[in-house]
Protein backbone atom coordinates (compact mmCIF):
# COMPACT_ATOMS: atom_id res chain seq x y z
CA UNK A 1 0.00 0.00 0.00
CA UNK A 2 1.17 3.45 -1.15
CA UNK A 3 1.73 5.92 1.66
CA UNK A 4 -1.14 8.42 -0.08
CA UNK A 5 -3.51 5.17 -0.01
CA UNK A 6 -2.95 4.87 3.09
CA UNK A 7 -3.29 8.10 4.94
CA UNK A 8 -6.38 8.45 2.47
CA UNK A 9 -8.24 5.07 4.82
CA UNK A 10 -7.50 6.75 7.77
CA UNK A 11 -9.05 9.64 6.69
CA UNK A 12 -12.10 7.82 5.77
CA UNK A 13 -11.77 5.77 8.97
CA UNK A 14 -12.17 9.01 10.54
CA UNK A 15 -14.72 10.39 8.66
CA UNK A 16 -17.00 7.18 9.45
CA UNK A 17 -16.06 7.62 12.82
CA UNK A 18 -17.35 10.88 13.30
CA UNK A 19 -20.60 9.89 11.49
CA UNK A 20 -21.17 6.93 13.18
CA UNK A 21 -20.66 8.42 16.99
CA UNK A 22 -23.93 10.06 17.74
CA UNK A 23 -25.42 6.61 18.99
CA UNK A 24 -22.41 6.01 21.52
CA UNK A 25 -23.89 8.59 23.78
CA UNK A 26 -24.88 7.56 27.25
CA UNK A 27 -28.64 9.31 26.52
CA UNK A 28 -30.55 9.92 23.78
CA UNK A 29 -29.19 13.15 22.65
CA UNK A 30 -30.62 15.24 18.85
CA UNK A 31 -28.60 17.35 17.03
CA UNK A 32 -31.04 20.22 16.70
CA UNK A 33 -29.69 22.86 14.64
CA UNK A 34 -29.38 26.09 15.96
CA UNK A 35 -28.64 29.76 14.62
CA UNK A 36 -25.30 30.05 17.11
CA UNK A 37 -23.56 27.26 15.21
CA UNK A 38 -20.63 27.50 13.06
CA UNK A 39 -18.33 30.17 12.26
CA UNK A 40 -20.84 32.64 10.96
CA UNK A 41 -23.44 31.44 13.49
CA UNK A 42 -25.15 34.23 15.49
CA UNK A 43 -27.60 34.37 18.30
CA UNK A 44 -31.51 35.01 16.95
CA UNK A 45 -32.38 37.87 19.46
CA UNK A 46 -36.24 36.78 19.29
CA UNK A 47 -35.42 33.36 20.06
CA UNK A 48 -33.77 34.07 23.07
CA UNK A 49 -36.65 36.77 24.19
CA UNK A 50 -38.53 33.60 23.85
CA UNK A 51 -36.39 31.49 25.63
CA UNK A 52 -36.37 34.15 28.28
CA UNK A 53 -40.01 33.94 28.46
CA UNK A 54 -40.26 29.95 28.95
CA UNK A 55 -37.27 30.51 31.58
CA UNK A 56 -39.21 33.03 33.43
CA UNK A 57 -42.80 31.21 33.44
CA UNK A 58 -41.77 27.90 33.68
CA UNK A 59 -38.09 26.94 34.80
CA UNK A 60 -38.07 30.09 37.45
CA UNK A 61 -39.78 28.12 39.81
CA UNK A 62 -37.71 26.03 40.52
CA UNK A 63 -34.11 27.24 39.01
CA UNK A 64 -32.03 29.96 39.27
CA UNK A 65 -29.88 32.05 37.12
CA UNK A 66 -27.32 33.76 39.76
CA UNK A 67 -24.67 34.23 37.64
CA UNK A 68 -26.66 36.56 34.95
CA UNK A 69 -27.53 40.27 36.01
CA UNK A 70 -30.38 41.51 34.47
CA UNK A 71 -28.78 43.85 32.97
CA UNK A 72 -27.13 41.55 30.18
CA UNK A 73 -30.40 41.25 29.06
CA UNK A 74 -30.04 44.08 27.10
CA UNK A 75 -26.63 44.34 26.00
CA UNK A 76 -25.68 43.48 22.23
CA UNK A 77 -25.82 40.21 20.78
CA UNK A 78 -28.13 38.92 23.46
CA UNK A 79 -31.74 39.19 23.92
CA UNK A 80 -30.94 42.73 23.44
CA UNK A 81 -34.21 43.78 25.25
CA UNK A 82 -34.69 47.89 25.11
CA UNK A 83 -33.44 49.40 28.30
CA UNK A 84 -36.85 50.23 29.78
CA UNK A 85 -38.08 47.33 29.05
CA UNK A 86 -34.81 45.03 31.15
CA UNK A 87 -35.30 47.59 34.24
CA UNK A 88 -39.10 46.68 34.09
CA UNK A 89 -37.90 42.94 33.89
CA UNK A 90 -36.07 43.38 36.53
CA UNK A 91 -38.20 45.45 38.99
CA UNK A 92 -40.80 43.29 39.04
CA UNK A 93 -38.58 40.52 41.63
CA UNK A 94 -37.76 41.81 45.37
CA UNK A 95 -34.88 41.79 46.45
CA UNK A 96 -33.33 42.03 49.80
CA UNK A 97 -29.77 44.20 50.53
CA UNK A 98 -27.92 42.22 52.83
CA UNK A 99 -25.92 45.15 53.73
CA UNK A 100 -29.17 46.81 55.09
CA UNK A 101 -31.71 44.37 55.31
CA UNK A 102 -33.63 46.11 53.23
CA UNK A 103 -36.37 44.76 50.24
CA UNK A 104 -37.12 46.38 47.23
CA UNK A 105 -37.43 46.16 43.66
CA UNK A 106 -34.38 44.29 41.58
CA UNK A 107 -32.02 47.07 39.59
CA UNK A 108 -30.41 46.37 36.40
CA UNK A 109 -27.06 45.54 38.52
CA UNK A 110 -28.87 42.45 40.48
CA UNK A 111 -29.04 39.16 39.51
CA UNK A 112 -31.35 36.45 38.67
CA UNK A 113 -32.40 34.61 41.44
CA UNK A 114 -31.14 31.43 42.93
CA UNK A 115 -33.22 28.05 42.95
CA UNK A 116 -35.69 27.98 44.67
CA UNK A 117 -35.42 24.02 44.92
CA UNK A 118 -33.00 22.55 47.59
CA UNK A 119 -31.97 19.87 44.62
CA UNK A 120 -32.91 22.16 41.08
CA UNK A 121 -28.95 23.20 39.47
CA UNK A 122 -28.62 26.53 38.79
CA UNK A 123 -29.12 26.53 34.98
CA UNK A 124 -26.42 29.99 34.28
CA UNK A 125 -23.81 27.34 32.61
CA UNK A 126 -25.89 24.67 32.43
CA UNK A 127 -24.91 24.58 28.72
CA UNK A 128 -21.50 24.31 29.10
CA UNK A 129 -21.75 21.82 32.12
CA UNK A 130 -23.38 19.92 30.05
CA UNK A 131 -21.94 17.39 26.87
CA UNK A 132 -24.48 16.08 24.33
CA UNK A 133 -21.60 14.41 21.94
CA UNK A 134 -18.44 12.73 23.27
CA UNK A 135 -17.32 10.98 20.14
CA UNK A 136 -16.10 9.14 18.51
CA UNK A 137 -14.93 6.34 21.03
CA UNK A 138 -15.18 9.07 23.39
CA UNK A 139 -12.64 10.94 22.27
CA UNK A 140 -14.22 14.51 22.36
CA UNK A 141 -12.94 15.04 18.44
CA UNK A 142 -16.53 15.54 17.20
CA UNK A 143 -16.79 18.86 19.55
CA UNK A 144 -14.25 20.36 17.12
CA UNK A 145 -16.65 20.42 14.37
CA UNK A 146 -20.22 19.94 16.11
CA UNK A 147 -19.47 21.83 19.78
CA UNK A 148 -20.30 20.23 23.20
CA UNK A 149 -23.66 19.60 22.48
CA UNK A 150 -25.23 21.86 25.89
CA UNK A 151 -27.87 23.19 24.45
CA UNK A 152 -28.72 19.87 22.11
CA UNK A 153 -28.55 18.27 25.64
CA UNK A 154 -30.99 20.88 26.99
CA UNK A 155 -33.58 20.15 24.29
CA UNK A 156 -33.82 16.96 23.94
CA UNK A 157 -33.74 16.60 27.98
CA UNK A 158 -37.17 18.56 28.19
CA UNK A 159 -38.57 16.13 25.16
CA UNK A 160 -36.89 13.18 26.58
CA UNK A 161 -39.74 12.22 29.01
CA UNK A 162 -41.25 8.74 28.46
CA UNK A 163 -44.10 9.07 30.60
CA UNK A 164 -42.71 6.24 33.12
CA UNK A 165 -42.29 7.12 36.49
CA UNK A 166 -40.77 5.28 39.42
CA UNK A 167 -41.38 5.88 43.20
CA UNK A 168 -38.21 5.58 44.98
CA UNK A 169 -37.39 6.31 49.13
CA UNK A 170 -40.51 8.26 48.81
CA UNK A 171 -40.37 10.36 45.95
CA UNK A 172 -41.45 10.23 42.35
CA UNK A 173 -38.55 9.76 39.73
CA UNK A 174 -39.45 10.10 35.66
CA UNK A 175 -37.99 8.50 33.02
CA UNK A 176 -35.71 10.40 30.74
CA UNK A 177 -34.14 9.43 27.59
CA UNK A 178 -32.03 11.93 27.37
CA UNK A 179 -30.95 11.83 31.12
CA UNK A 180 -30.22 8.41 30.41
CA UNK A 181 -31.89 6.88 33.37
CA UNK A 182 -34.55 8.25 35.90
CA UNK A 183 -34.69 12.04 37.09
CA UNK A 184 -36.14 13.72 39.79
CA UNK A 185 -37.24 16.82 38.03
CA UNK A 186 -40.93 15.95 36.08
CA UNK A 187 -41.54 17.10 32.90
CA UNK A 188 -41.55 20.80 32.94
CA UNK A 189 -43.83 21.59 28.97
CA UNK A 190 -46.61 21.12 27.31
CA UNK A 191 -48.10 22.16 24.40
CA UNK A 192 -49.17 26.09 24.27
CA UNK A 193 -47.90 26.50 27.86
CA UNK A 194 -46.42 29.99 27.08
CA UNK A 195 -48.31 32.55 24.58
CA UNK A 196 -45.62 33.97 22.53
CA UNK A 197 -45.31 37.77 21.96
CA UNK A 198 -44.38 37.62 18.48
CA UNK A 199 -46.66 35.14 17.24
CA UNK A 200 -44.47 31.96 17.31
CA UNK A 201 -46.37 28.64 17.80
CA UNK A 202 -45.29 27.57 21.22
CA UNK A 203 -45.11 23.42 21.08
CA UNK A 204 -43.31 22.33 23.22
CA UNK A 205 -39.95 21.28 20.81
CA UNK A 206 -40.32 25.31 19.85
CA UNK A 207 -40.01 25.91 23.51
CA UNK A 208 -37.27 23.81 24.59
CA UNK A 209 -35.13 24.91 21.58
CA UNK A 210 -36.09 28.54 22.62
CA UNK A 211 -34.75 27.38 26.31
CA UNK A 212 -31.91 26.02 25.36
CA UNK A 213 -30.41 28.68 22.92
CA UNK A 214 -31.63 30.97 25.86
CA UNK A 215 -29.36 28.99 28.14
CA UNK A 216 -26.36 28.56 26.14
CA UNK A 217 -25.92 32.47 25.96
CA UNK A 218 -26.43 32.74 29.75
CA UNK A 219 -24.00 30.14 29.38
CA UNK A 220 -21.72 32.43 26.81
CA UNK A 221 -22.74 36.02 26.17
CA UNK A 222 -19.49 37.06 24.06
CA UNK A 223 -20.10 34.09 22.47
CA UNK A 224 -20.59 36.59 19.33
CA UNK A 225 -17.54 38.55 20.63
CA UNK A 226 -15.39 35.64 20.13
CA UNK A 227 -16.43 34.55 16.80
CA UNK A 228 -15.85 38.05 15.66
CA UNK A 229 -12.61 37.95 17.18
CA UNK A 230 -11.69 34.49 15.92
CA UNK A 231 -12.79 35.34 11.95
CA UNK A 232 -11.01 38.55 11.96
CA UNK A 233 -8.07 36.63 13.21
CA UNK A 234 -8.18 34.07 10.42
CA UNK A 235 -8.50 36.76 7.56
CA UNK A 236 -5.95 38.83 8.91
CA UNK A 237 -3.39 35.71 8.52
CA UNK A 238 -4.95 34.67 4.91
CA UNK A 239 -3.82 38.20 4.28
CA UNK A 240 -0.95 38.29 5.57
CA UNK A 241 -0.41 34.57 3.96
CA UNK A 242 -0.56 36.04 0.39
CA UNK A 243 1.25 39.01 0.90
CA UNK A 244 4.33 37.47 2.02
CA UNK A 245 4.32 34.71 -0.63
CA UNK A 246 4.01 37.54 -3.04
CA UNK A 247 6.82 39.47 -1.11
CA UNK A 248 8.88 36.07 -0.91
CA UNK A 249 8.57 35.31 -4.50
CA UNK A 250 9.29 39.34 -5.35
CA UNK A 251 12.85 38.77 -3.75
CA UNK A 252 14.28 35.72 -4.66
CA UNK A 253 13.03 36.52 -8.44
CA UNK A 254 16.10 37.42 -9.71
CA UNK A 255 17.93 35.51 -7.84
CA UNK A 256 15.58 32.37 -9.58
CA UNK A 257 16.11 33.76 -12.80
CA UNK A 258 13.08 32.78 -13.89
CA UNK A 259 12.97 32.74 -17.80
CA UNK A 260 16.21 34.18 -18.00
CA UNK A 261 18.77 32.82 -19.65
CA UNK A 262 21.86 32.22 -17.87
CA UNK A 263 24.59 35.05 -17.54
C1 LIG B 1 -40.80 21.51 39.48
C2 LIG B 1 -39.47 21.99 39.51
C3 LIG B 1 -38.73 22.10 38.19
C4 LIG B 1 -39.10 22.80 37.05
C5 LIG B 1 -40.36 23.62 36.80
C6 LIG B 1 -38.00 22.64 36.11
N1 LIG B 1 -37.02 21.87 36.67
FE1 LIG B 1 -35.28 21.34 35.80
N2 LIG B 1 -34.75 20.22 37.41
C7 LIG B 1 -35.49 20.11 38.57
C8 LIG B 1 -34.81 19.21 39.49
C9 LIG B 1 -35.29 18.82 40.86
C10 LIG B 1 -33.63 18.78 38.83
C11 LIG B 1 -32.57 17.80 39.36
C12 LIG B 1 -32.92 16.46 38.79
C13 LIG B 1 -31.98 15.34 39.18
O1 LIG B 1 -30.76 15.57 39.28
O2 LIG B 1 -32.48 14.22 39.38
C14 LIG B 1 -33.63 19.44 37.53
C15 LIG B 1 -32.63 19.30 36.59
C16 LIG B 1 -32.54 20.01 35.41
C17 LIG B 1 -31.44 19.95 34.47
C18 LIG B 1 -30.17 19.12 34.64
C19 LIG B 1 -30.33 17.72 34.10
C20 LIG B 1 -29.03 16.99 34.23
O3 LIG B 1 -28.48 16.58 33.21
O4 LIG B 1 -28.54 16.85 35.37
C21 LIG B 1 -31.74 20.80 33.44
C22 LIG B 1 -30.89 21.06 32.21
C23 LIG B 1 -33.02 21.38 33.74
N3 LIG B 1 -33.48 20.89 34.93
C24 LIG B 1 -33.62 22.32 32.92
C25 LIG B 1 -34.88 22.83 33.15
C26 LIG B 1 -35.53 23.78 32.26
C27 LIG B 1 -34.90 24.38 31.01
C28 LIG B 1 -36.76 24.03 32.79
C29 LIG B 1 -37.84 24.91 32.22
C30 LIG B 1 -38.33 24.56 30.91
C31 LIG B 1 -36.88 23.25 34.02
N4 LIG B 1 -35.71 22.54 34.21
C32 LIG B 1 -37.98 23.24 34.87
C33 LIG B 1 -36.70 20.74 38.83
C34 LIG B 1 -37.42 21.51 37.93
Amino acid sequence: MTIKKSILSALVAVGLALCGSQAEAEGEVTDFRFSFEGPFGAFDQAQLQRGLQVYTEVCAACHGLKYVPYRSLSEPGGPSLPEPQMRAYAAQFQVTDPATGETGPAQPTDHFGESNLDNAPDLSLMAKARAGFHGPYGTGLNQLFRGMGGPEYIASFLLGYTGEMEEQAGSVLFENTAFGGLVAMPPALTDGQVTYADGVEATTEQMALDVAAFLMWTAEPKMMARKHAGLTAVLFLILLAVLLYFTNKKLWSRVKGKGETAH
